[in-house]
């Protein structure tokens, strides 16, 4: 393992990393560790521990250790996104998969798997809304961080997040300078949840989709992770579902039993009927 840039013993951050990605699949190797290191170590002192052998101890250790786990995570997580980010997939998925169900009767429904701050399935909930499609299907959204929910469910986003609207979407998000408001009934159509990808029972208790977005998380896995997590995702696909990954994300060196094919130029991962 190379030594990074920083004072933090090699040893001890190693078994620092090892608890995150235990709890939440987060991987750090190379240069992220580097990132890793100080982020844990900036943490450990902003909640009064002198050494980060000390913090490891406690998140091993004590009763509480599980919350500053969960904290810490919430700490090293990159929530970028925005609305519209790569928004082909997410056109092909109403046209071929959500518009078919719900014009034949049925309800759709779609899980967010990695949400952010909520931008992917409220741009979603905008082109269902379009479509006059929304009323037709469930839209579950989830992350690992409460305090990335917690933004979505607030409604507000700032310029980042901004960068991508289409000129017509006063319809929906009242920009002022720097920060725009989504329309609370777009907020309210969809069901936030924290869930953590790696927990496979929460996510079982989520029930079955027919879409799920699990989109540029995968990246921060490992190699065996992203195997793990993806049999769970299958497993959380109705027959016929899709799931969908990022535009820079494939699946196919993992050998998934998803089958991989190509609509409208985007790719889709999809559970056949048996
Ligand atoms: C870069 S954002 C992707 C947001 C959105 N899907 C997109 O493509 O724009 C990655 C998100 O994955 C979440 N995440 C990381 N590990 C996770 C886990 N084990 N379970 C659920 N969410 C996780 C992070 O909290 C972060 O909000």
């Amino acid at each position: 393992m190379a030594l990074p840039d920083t004072s933090v013993p090699i040893e001890v951050l190693a078994l620092v990393a090892r608890l995150v990605e235990e709890r939440a699949g987060l991987h750090y190797a190379g240069e992220n560790l580097t990132i890793f290191a100080e982020k844990a170590a900036s943490r450990a002192e902003e909640v009064g521990f002198a050494s980060l052998l000390d913090y490891y101890y406690f998140l091993r250790y004590d009763p509480d250790g599980g919350a500053e786990l969960d904290a810490l995570v919430n700490a090293l997580v990159v929530h970028e996104t925005y609305f519209f980010r790569e928004e082909a997939p997410l056109r092909v998925a109403v046209r071929d998969i959500i518009a078919p169900i719900v014009r034949g009767g049925g309800r759709a429904r779609v899980w967010c798997a990695a949400c952010a701050t909520g931008e992917e399935p409220l741009t979603l909930a905008v082109m269902l809304a379009d479509e006059k499609l929304l009323d037709g299907v469930e839209i579950v959204a989830s992350d690992v961080s409460g305090r990335a929910l917690a933004r979505a469910q607030g409604g507000v986003f700032w310029r980042r997040s901004l960068r991508a609207l289409p000129l017509d979407a006063a319809r929906w998000i009242t920009v002022e300078g720097d920060r725009g408001a989504v329309r609370p009934d777009l907020v309210a159509s969809v069901r936030w949840a924290q869930v953590n990808l790696v927990d496979a029972p929460s996510v079982a208790a989520l029930g079955a989709f027919d879409v799920i977005l699990c989109r540029n998380v995968l990246i921060y896995f490992s190699d065996a992770t992203v195997r793990s997590v993806v049999a769970t995702l299958a497993g959380a696909l109705r027959p016929g579902g899709r799931l969908v990954v990022g535009v820079s994300e494939s699946l196919l060196r993992f050998g998934t039993l998803l089958r991989c094919e190509e609509r409208g130029g985007s790719f889709f991962y999809a559970k056949d009927a048996p």
